[in-house]
């Protein structure tokens, strides 16, 4: 149920994976939603809306109001924001593959810090000062401890995504300092993975991807001929990289109970790690893919991937006593999810499919 007298949540990058995911839960909860995207990464349908957005509408038989905007046309930003009230923004808009980054810095400091500002100034204007923003694990950078706690350094970073959600943290810490209206929650997200459980809504598998899953998955559709295992002399239990897989449904319920946890009581600026606490190996991930969905998942271990760590998983004390939230989907599930959702939507949200390549 809804919190308070809060009715109308703003969503940026709302028909993006973890977006669409939240808005499901968000209306599910009862609130309203308002949703812009600027579709770099996801797919509008000829009457125009959003292939992702109207399958929220399926899933959960709610509207959503939901406006084609990019956070770098301030003015067009500015218009649809004050339409109405808002009582809350949570901000995902942004770009993340990391391996780009590291080829296009610019494009990825200009859309992801100028949109951010460009979000928190229309916000200030409109007496808006309540946010939740999509952070990441990667601000960590190589732990020097596991599991990891919120207290732990951030900062020494390998690549530029990684940097514009650190310096974006940072943006928030200062204006919060200087503002005392300022009321935000920071994410950090360890590895979303899975898809809601209708099959209709998940990751678009059709992009260029570095991610673990949707590669697992393009491999058990017989898309791609075997997995590239990168790495397996890591000091971990079977040598291949652990992370803190966690599922895109329980990511979206922590984001509604941050909403909550803002609504109760004045934060100024609280972080909370968003993860499971297990670290699982590729190897594991690989092994209970199969193992779920009957599919054979050929492989071969490669050298390293540049900028990897060995290992990072959650400390989740935080979240738990703080928002009252706990993940509670098994790994087991995650890649019954994804399977379900990549076998029933082998191009994604892409209806045809012109001579093998997805359509633009
Ligand atoms: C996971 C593991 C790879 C692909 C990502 C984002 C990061 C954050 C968390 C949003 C590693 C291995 C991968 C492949 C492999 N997301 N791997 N073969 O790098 O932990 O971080 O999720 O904020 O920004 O980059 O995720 O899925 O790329 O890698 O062996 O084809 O799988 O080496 O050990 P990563 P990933």
């Amino acid at each position: 149920m809804t919190t308070g007298d809060w009715k109308t949540i703003f969503v940026t990058g709302g028909a993006g994976y973890i977006g669409s995911h939240c808005i499901v839960e968000l209306l599910e909860s009862g609130y309203n939603v308002v949703a812009i995207d600027n579709f770099t990464n996801s797919v509008i349908e000829e009457d125009g809306k959003s292939a992702a957005l109207k399958r929220v509408e399926k899933i959960t038989g709610k509207k959503v109001t939901f406006h084609n905007c990019d956070l770098l046309d301030k003015e067009r930003l500015e218009e649809v924001f004050s339409k109405q009230k808002i009582d809350c923004v949570i901000h995902f808009a942004a770009i993340k593959a990391v391996g780009e980054s590291m080829q296009i810095p610019l494009h990825y400091y200009r859309n992801n810090m100028i949109g951010a500002i460009n979000l928190l100034e229309v916000m200030k204007a409109a007496g808006c000062f309540q946010l939740v923003f999509s952070s990441s694990c990667v601000v960590y950078g190589e732990p020097k401890s596991l599991p990891i706690t919120e207290d732990h350094p951030t900062g020494n970073i390998t690549n530029v995504y990684g940097r514009t959600k650190y310096f974006i943290e940072e943006m928030l810490n200062d204006i919060t300092a200087a503002e005392k209206n300022w009321n935000i929650i920071s994410l950090r997200y360890f590895n979303p993975v899975g898809a809601h459980p209708s099959g209709l809504i998940g990751e678009d598998p059709t992009k260029k991807y570095t991610n673990l899953m949707p590669y697992i998955s393009q491999v058990a559709m017989g898309f791609k001929p075997e997995l590239s295992i990168f790495g397996g002399d890591y000091p971990t239990k079977d040598g291949t990289g652990i992370r803190d897989y966690i599922h895109v449904v329980d990511l979206a319920t922590g984001h509604v109970a941050a909403l909550s946890a803002l609504y109760r009581k004045h934060l100024r600026l609280r972080v909370y790690n968003l993860g499971t606490g297990k670290g699982v190996s590729v190897l594991e991930l690989v092994r209970t893919f199969e193992k779920v969905t009957g599919a054979s998942v050929p492989y071969v271990i490669k050298n390293r991937r540049e900028g990897d760590i060995s290992a990072m998983y959650a400390d989740t004390r935080l979240a738990e006593e703080e928002l009252g939230w706990k993940a509670k989907l098994t790994v087991e599930q995650m890649c019954r999810d994804f399977w379900r959702w990549q076998s029933t939507n082998p191009h994604g949200y892409r209806s045809s499919v012109k001579n093998g390549n997805s359509e633009k």
